[in-house]
């Protein structure tokens, strides 16, 4: 079993450059489906979760190329439109298969996404999309089946903005008949890359970015060659690595705008934040002090920076409070980070965090996120720490010990 030895480090300084964006590669990846033609996808992230999803595409037909560190080439030639149960089970992302099926192949058969650590995941906002452009729904036996011979563009007001419900349904609008209007849209930058994807296949959307999405559905989409977008809740784990070592990094190849709602924290916290076109200074030489955060859809401040500010919070000092809006189970890193002496005291869906000290202790990764924060933990606790199961945190981030070694931190991969 694969563990991070990581012991307490000194400021971590120098410069890195992030890797693309995980959670804008996975819907790229499914969106090649809906052409005939051979599309060009550059700054993949080398990732299970990537592995997984191209294993997916291969299963149903595609041809794929890795033809260079990042790119890959994917042709589509679907043989089949069932996805497979043992590769689905590991990856959710694997339901944003169903749009692109459902519209270029009038049907598809998907596994049920089942939940995860935290929370119970549902699809429902994806399918109450398909079924308003007149798709046929079934569940059974543990998949849910779409079908429709045509789409039918429609309006759709989703009662959550969901990242994988907006990005479905904008997939399968893309070769509707007529006008699609989805209404409550999510707006993150990963839903604007995929529709920059998107119309260099000749789809016709605009609004992407905001709560209001417009796809004017088109006969058949070509072929594209599509560079995915820094990933900002890498960018934006890194920057926090740096605010608990207070040390000073610049991170390279990043959009500072999209990490604008963590950047003001840390602003907030006491950090000197200077941006680049494609590069963000942080400087967190001065003493750092407590904040408190509420998670939000963009541009709020992300859920998946949440469990590393909890780490944060822990070792600064004064007292913050989180609230975690999105998700319903996204804590359980605080009784990992308790036994490392953080001082978190949980209520519902806020916990109160008093900074103080760190020791380091035997911990384990619940999920990618948390498995992230008590990574950082370990960084600033005094002593050592062992971060187990860490095969949640190396699908989404892109040789994450590398990185922190390359900026000065003590952490180490280690197999028992
Ligand atoms: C995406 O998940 C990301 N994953 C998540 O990142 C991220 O945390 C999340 O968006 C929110 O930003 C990928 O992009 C692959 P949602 P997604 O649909 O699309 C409820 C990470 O760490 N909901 O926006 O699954 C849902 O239960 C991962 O990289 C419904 O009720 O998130 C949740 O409470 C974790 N019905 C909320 O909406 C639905 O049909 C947000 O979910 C869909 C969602």
């Amino acid at each position: 079993m694969s563990f991070y030895y990581v012991k307490k480090s000194d400021p971590l300084c120098g410069r890195i450059t992030v890797s693309g964006a995980k959670n804008a590669a996975l819907p790229a990846i499914a969106a090649t489906l809906l052409t005939d033609d051979t599309c060009t996808l550059s700054r993949i992230p080398n990732l299970s979760d990537i592995s997984v999803m191209t294993d997916i595409v291969s299963f149903l037909g595609a041809d794929i190329q890795n033809t260079k560190k990042g790119v890959f080439e994917i042709t589509p030639n679907i043989k089949r439109i069932t996805a497979p149960q043992e590769l689905c089970g590991r990856l959710r992302a694997s339901s944003l298969f169903m749009g692109p099926l459902l519209a270029k192949y009038k049907r598809a058969k998907i596994p049920l996404p089942g939940g995860c650590s935290i929370g119970s995941r549902p699809i429902d906002l994806h399918l109450k999309g398909f079924a308003a452009m007149g798709a046929d729904i079934t569940v059974s036996h543990g998949f849910v089946s779409v079908s429709a011979p045509r789409l039918s563009g429609a309006d759709i007001y989703l009662d959550f903005p969901s990242v994988g419900a907006t990005e479905n349904i904008m997939m399968a609008a893309t070769l509707a008949d007529g006008k699609t209007v989805i209404e409550n849209a999510a707006a993150e930058p990963e839903i604007s890359d995929l529709a920059a994807m998107l119309r260099k296949m000749g789809a016709k959307i605009s609004g992407a970015g905001s709560d209001k999405i417009l796809i004017e559905g088109t006969y058949s989409l070509h072929s594209c060659n599509h560079k995915i977008i820094p990933d900002r809740i890498e960018a934006g784990t890194f920057m926090t690595a740096a605010a608990m070592t207070n040390g000073k990094i610049t991170l390279c190849g990043v959009s500072p705008s999209h990490l604008r709602p963590f950047s003001a924290k840390l602003c907030e916290m006491g950090a000197e934040i200077s941006e680049g076109t494609n590069e963000i200074s942080v400087d967190c030489g001065r003493r750092m002090s407590s904040c408190s955060i509420k998670t939000l859809p963009y541009p709020g401040f992300p859920t998946d920076m949440q469990a590393q500010f909890c780490a944060l919070l822990s070792t600064v000092p004064g007292t913050g409070i989180i609230t975690e809006t999105v998700f319903e189970n996204r804590f359980l890193h605080i009784d990992e980070l308790c036994r490392m002496g953080a001082d978190i005291k949980t209520d519902g869906r806020s916990a109160v965090i008093r900074g103080g000290r760190l020791t380091g202790a035997n911990v384990k990764a619940t999920d990618l996120r948390a498995g992230a924060a008590l990574t950082l933990a370990g960084l600033a606790a005094s002593g050592e720490t062992e971060v187990s199961e860490i095969e949640h945190i190396e699908r989404g981030y892109e040789d994450f010990p590398e990185k922190l070694r390359a900026l000065g931190a003590n952490i180490e991969k280690n197999e028992t």
